[in-house]
């Protein structure tokens, strides 16, 4: 019968044997699957395993300096990029989500490859594939901004020259999460709502800016930290807000406004290929509403999102 005890033990030791005394270089996302990955690589081969952890400045609010930081505790040898600005030249004008994605999916691949020049003699990357990535070796929406995903199972761009070592490919999620456990990897990663490497950048209908990136990155921080607050958090299997291109008409004192609408969306799901909308409760939602607009300058109505998947998809782009 599986454990995860065993698992680790026999990954660990054929990990040490397929790596010898090679180096390893991966990227990482602040999600469950590249976090335990690494976790086992680094156990099997220590230092000379370099983890990449890219700001591509669409990520969650603080995420990329919390996340960072309990990486180093984990005594993984990270390397973190801020590319914000060479994600957001990249996205300028565009509104097509693929072309978005594509455009995330090429930045990625450009600064994670600048970071591998610079390990002298790499021969591996290191990717958090999963079983059910394996399977549907075609992501439904198109490319995202991990190489895992951009690539999916298939292979790398010619120019890295690495190997893959992806020690989860046997695995399902709710094994890989018994896994992270089982390392005494932090339950903040552990737990952590799935996340679109693409980021907030498909979370905002239309055009990226830096603006309203940081509007979204307020509403969401809300929504999450309420979700936390009230328990709720661990109920939902992914969660967040989407910044619509539509404005609309409120009122605020004795003025008028015209400023964004936010939708929130909350689903429950096993492998997010099918989702229902979850009931939140109406009482949490008004204080999510109330909280949201009388904090986040520029927006003035929150509305939720009560569509299933299929025939809606978890996110709007
Ligand atoms: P949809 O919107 O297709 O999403 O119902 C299903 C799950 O996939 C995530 N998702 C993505 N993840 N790159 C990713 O890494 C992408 O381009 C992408 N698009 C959707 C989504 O967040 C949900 O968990």
């Amino acid at each position: 019968d599986w454990t995860s005890d065993t698992f680790i033990d026999a990954t660990i030791a054929e990990l040490k044997e397929k790596l010898g005394n090679d180096k390893v270089v991966m990227g990482l996302s602040g999600g469950v699957d590249s976090s335990v990955a690494a976790t086992l690589i680094h156990r099997a081969i220590g230092d000379n395993l370099t983890c990449v952890f890219v700001d591509n400045g669409l990520l969650r609010k603080n995420e990329f300096e919390e996340v960072l930081e309990s990486y180093k505790n984990m005594g993984l040898n990270v390397i973190g990029v801020d590319a914000k600005e060479r994600f957001y030249e990249a996205l300028a004008g565009l509104t097509d989500p693929e072309a978005k994605r594509k455009a995330i999916g090429r930045v990625f691949i450009e600064v994670f490859d600048d970071e591998a020049h610079k390990i002298e003699g790499v021969k591996w990357l290191g990717q958090g594939t999963i079983y059910p990535d394996v399977i549907e070796s075609v992501s439904v929406k198109g490319p995202s901004a991990t190489i895992k995903s951009h690539h999916n199972v298939g292979g790398l761009p010619d120019f890295m020259k690495l190997s893959v070592v992806e020690p989860l490919n046997t695995l399902f999620k709710d094994e890989v999460r018994e896994v992270g456990r089982a390392l005494e990897i932090p339950e903040t990663i552990i737990g952590r709502h799935p996340f679109p490497g693409p980021g907030l950048a498909i979370r905002i209908l239309g055009d990226i800016t830096a603006e309203k990136v940081k509007t979204l990155q307020e509403v969401d921080h809300i929504f999450i930290k309420g979700l936390k607050d009230f328990g709720l958090y661990d109920q939902v299997w992914q969660a967040g807000a989407i910044l619509l291109p539509i404005q609309s008409v409120g009122v605020m004192g004795d003025e008028r406004t015209y400023e964004r609408v936010v939708a929130l969306r909350a689903v429950g799901s096993v492998d997010g290929m099918t989702a229902d909308w979850i009931h939140l409760p109406y009482e949490f939602l008004g204080k999510m509403s109330n909280e949201i607009i009388n904090r986040v300058k520029g927006v003035n109505r929150v509305v939720y999102d009560i569509s299933s998947k299929p025939p809606a998809t978890i996110e709007w782009e």
